[in-house]
C-alpha cells in the first residue's frame, strides 16, 4: 500500500451523537486524520462544546429517530461539507435497566427509536448521497450486549442486535454500489453514558473488570480508533462486520471473575 497510514484527507464525514463521548472522540480523530467534519446531536450546548473541543467544521442540531430530523441532519451537514464520504451513528440511549414485566412500552420504544430507527434513517438518508456517487463508508455503534443477553436491558440489547443485523443487509445491498457499512462492538467504555449508570448505582465498574481479560474499563478514544481504521481505505475490504472492542468481553465464556476462574 502506498499510503502508510491511515488518511481522511479531502474526506467529508458526519457523526451523530458528536457532542459527547465516543462520538466526540471520534470526530476528533476524523478531524485529525484529515477529515472535514459535522457534529449532529439532540444536545445544542453539548454541540457548542465539542465543537471547539474537536475541531468540527459545523454542528446540527436534531434528533435521529425523527424521520424529518434525520433527514434534514444528512442534507444539511453533507451541503455544508461539500460532499458525504463517511457517516458514524453514534447517537444513542442507554436502557433503563428494569425488568421486563415492570417497563413501560413508551421508554422502551425510545430506545428502540433512537439506537435503531435512528441509525436505519440516517443510513438511508446518507446512501442517498452514496450510492449515485459510488463512494461511501458507514459504521454503526452496536455493543457486546447485541449478541450478548443479560437481564433488564430488553430494549438496548435487542436495539443493538437490530444494528448489527441492520450492519450486514445494508452491506450486502449497497456493497455492488462502493458503499461500505460496518459495525463497532463497544465493551463497557469510560463515557458520559457509563458515568451516569454509575452514578445511579446501576453498574459497578470493578466487577465489570474482573469480568475482561484487560481488566479495564475502555477509553473512547480506543473505539474512535477501530472506527477510523474501519471508514479508511485501510479497511476497503471490510465490508458487513461488526468489530469488538471490548478487551476480550466477547471471547470470555467462564463464570465471573477471569483471572481466578
Ligand atoms: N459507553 C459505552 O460503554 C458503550 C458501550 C456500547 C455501546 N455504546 C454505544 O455507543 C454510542 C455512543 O455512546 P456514548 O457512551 O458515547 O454515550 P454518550 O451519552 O456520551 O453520547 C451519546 C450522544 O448521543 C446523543 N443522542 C441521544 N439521543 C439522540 C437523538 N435522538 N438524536 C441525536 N443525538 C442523540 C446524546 O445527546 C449524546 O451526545 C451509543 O450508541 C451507545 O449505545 C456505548
Amino acid at each position: 500500500m502506498a499510503n502508510q497510514s491511515i488518511s481522511l484527507l479531502g474526506r467529508s464525514a458526519l457523526v451523530t451523537g458528536g457532542a459527547s463521548g465516543i462520538g466526540a472522540a471520534t470526530a476528533g480523530l476524523l478531524c485529525e486524520l484529515g477529515a472535514k467534519v459535522a457534529l449532529a446531536d439532540i444536545n445544542a450546548d453539548g454541540l457548542v462544546n465539542a465543537q471547539e473541543i474537536v475541531g468540527a467544521f459545523k454542528t446540527f442540531i436534531g434528533d435521529v429517530s425523527v424521520e424529518d430530523e434525520a433527514e434534514a441532519i444528512v442534507a444539511d451537514a453533507a451541503n455544508a461539507l461539500g460532499g458525504l464520504d463517511v457517516v458514524v451513528n453514534a447517537a444513542g440511549l442507554v436502557d433503563e435497566v428494569k425488568f421486563a414485566i415492570e417497563r413501560d412500552i413508551g421508554p422502551w420504544q425510545r430506545i428502540m427509536d433512537v439506537n435503531f430507527r435512528g441509525t436505519f434513517q440516517i443510513c438511508r438518508a446518507a446512501a442517498r448521497i452514496m450510492v449515485p456517487q459510488r463512494r461511501g463508508s458507514i459504521v454503526n455503534i452496536a455493543s457486546v450486549n447485541g449478541p450478548g443477553g443479560w437481564p433488564r436491558r430488553t430494549a438496548y440489547g435487542p436495539s443493538k442486535a437490530a444494528v448489527i443485523a441492520l450492519t450486514r443487509e445494508l452491506a450486502c445491498e449497497w456493497g455492488i454500489h462502493g458503499v461500505r457499512v460496518n459495525a463497532v462492538g463497544p465493551g463497557y467504555i469510560t463515557t458520559p453514558m457509563v458515568q451516569g449508570l454509575v452514578d445511579e448505582g446501576k453498574i459497578d465498574t470493578n466487577r465489570l473488570c474482573d469480568r475482561t481479560p484487560i481488566d479495564r474499563l475502555g477509553t473512547p478514544d480506543e473505539v474512535a480508533r477501530a472506527i477510523a481504521f474501519l471508514v479508511s481505505d485501510w479497511a476497503s475490504y471490510i465490508t458487513g462486520e461488526t468489530l469488538f472492542v471490548d478487551g476480550g468481553w466477547m471471547a470470555y465464556g467462564g463464570a465471573g471473575d477471569v483471572k481466578t476462574f
